[in-house]
C-alpha cells in the first residue's frame, strides 16, 4: 500500500486512490428529489488525481450574468497579489471587465499579470504565447462570461483545479445555479476530472429561506459554501478604482478583509480536491 504523502494539510497524489468520479453521488434536485446524474466511472482505479502543481487554477463561473464573477475574480486576484504571490488574471469575457479593472489599477500596488483570453492572438503570435504567465506564478484566476457553450464545458472543467460559483440569493439565480451545477457534473464531468466545485454566495444581507434551501441542496452533493460576500457599495467603488475591497482606505471596507483571507485559505487547503468521503477512505486505508 503506497503511503499517502502530506504537504502541510494538502494531500499529495495517490495514484491508487479511486477518482472523485467513482465516489457514489446521490444528488438531489433543489426540491429534494433524486436527480439522474450517473456515476461517471465504473472502475475505481482507472482515474488518477490531477497532478499536484504549485500553481493553483481557480475559475469563477456561472451561466448567470451579474452574479459577481468579475467582482470575485478581481477581489481574489488583488488579495492573492497582496499576500506577495505572483498572480495572473485571465479574462474570457469579451466585455473585458476584468481587464478594464486591471488597466485602472494604480501603479505601486501589488502587480497582477493580465491575459485578455477573449481576444484572438495578434498576427504572428501563437495562442500559447498569448496565454503564457510569468515564471513563479502561484495563482491563476479566470473570469468567464455569462452563458457557455456546452461543447467547451468539459475542457474548462478539466483545465482548472477549482470552480468558484457565485450565486445571488434569489430563487431565479438559485434554480439556474442548480442547473449549472448539474451541467458541470454531467457534461463537464467535474468529478472525473477531480475539479472541486465551491459556492460563494454574493450580496447576502440576511439568510433568506432561498439561501437555506440552496445550502441544503449543496450539502447533499458535498459542494461547500465557502464564503458569503456581503452587499456593499465598497465593491462598486473598488471596481471603479482597480482595487480589491481590502485595498480601500475606508474603515468599513476593512471588515471584508477576513472574508477574502478565509476564502483564499480554503482554496489553498482544498487544491487536492478530496471530498470528505475520500478523506475518510484515505484514513481507513492508511490505518
Ligand atoms: N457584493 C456586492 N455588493 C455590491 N455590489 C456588488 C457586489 N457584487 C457585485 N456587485 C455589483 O454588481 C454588478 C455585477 O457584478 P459583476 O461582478 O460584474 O457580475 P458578473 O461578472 O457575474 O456579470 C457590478 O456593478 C458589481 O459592482
Ligand atoms: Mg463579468
Amino acid at each position: 500500500m503506497t503511503p499517502v504523502l502530506q504537504n502541510g494539510n494538502q494531500p499529495l497524489l495517490h495514484a491508487s486512490l479511486a477518482c472523485a468520479g467513482c465516489v457514489p453521488v446521490n444528488p438531489l434536485d433543489v426540491a429534494g428529489n433524486p436527480a439522474r446524474i450517473p456515476n461517471p466511472c465504473s472502475n475505481k482505479l482507472t482515474h488518477r488525481k490531477k497532478a499536484y502543481s504549485s500553481v493553483l487554477k481557480i475559475t469563477v463561473m456561472n451561466t448567470k450574468g451579474g452574479c459577481g464573477k468579475t467582482t470575485i475574480a478581481t477581489n481574489l486576484a488583488s488579495h492573492c497579489a497582496s499576500r506577495g504571490y505572483e498572480t495572473a488574471l485571465f479574462d474570457y469575457d469579451k466585455q473585458g471587465s476584468s481587464m478594464r479593472w486591471l488597466k485602472g489599477r494604480p501603479s505601486g500596488l501589488p502587480p497582477i499579470h493580465g491575459v485578455a483570453a477573449f481576444e484572438p492572438p495578434r498576427v504572428g503570435i501563437t495562442r500559447a504565447w498569448q496565454m503564457r504567465v510569468p515564471q513563479d506564478t502561484r495563482y491563476i484566476i479566470t473570469d468567464t462570461p455569462a452563458g457557455y457553450a456546452l461543447v467547451d464545458i468539459e475542457d474548462r472543467v478539466a483545465e482548472t483545479d477549482i470552480i468558484l460559483i457565485p450565486v445571488l440569493p434569489s430563487s431565479i439565480d438559485i434554480h439556474s445555479t442548480a442547473d449549472f451545477i448539474r451541467d458541470l457534473l454531467l457534461i463537464g464531468k467535474a468529478r472525473v476530472h477531480n475539479t472541486r466545485l465551491a459556492i460563494v454566495t454574493n450580496r447576502t444581507r440576511i439568510r433568506t429561506r432561498a439561501v437555506e434551501k440552496l445550502e441544503r441542496f449543496l450539502n447533499k452533493l458535498d459542494i461547500p459554501v465557502i464564503a458569503r460576500i456581503r452587499d456593499t457599495q465598497h465593491y462598486v467603488s473598488a471596481a471603479e478604482q482597480g482595487l480589491g475591497i481590502h485595498e480601500l482606505t475606508e474603515r468599513d471596507a476593512q471588515k471584508d478583509r477576513e472574508t477574502w483571507s478565509e476564502l483564499l485559505d480554503w482554496l489553498d487547503n482544498n487544491r487536492g480536491g478530496f471530498t470528505e468521503f475520500e478523506t475518510a477512505l484515505l484514513q481507513d486505508r492508511s490505518a
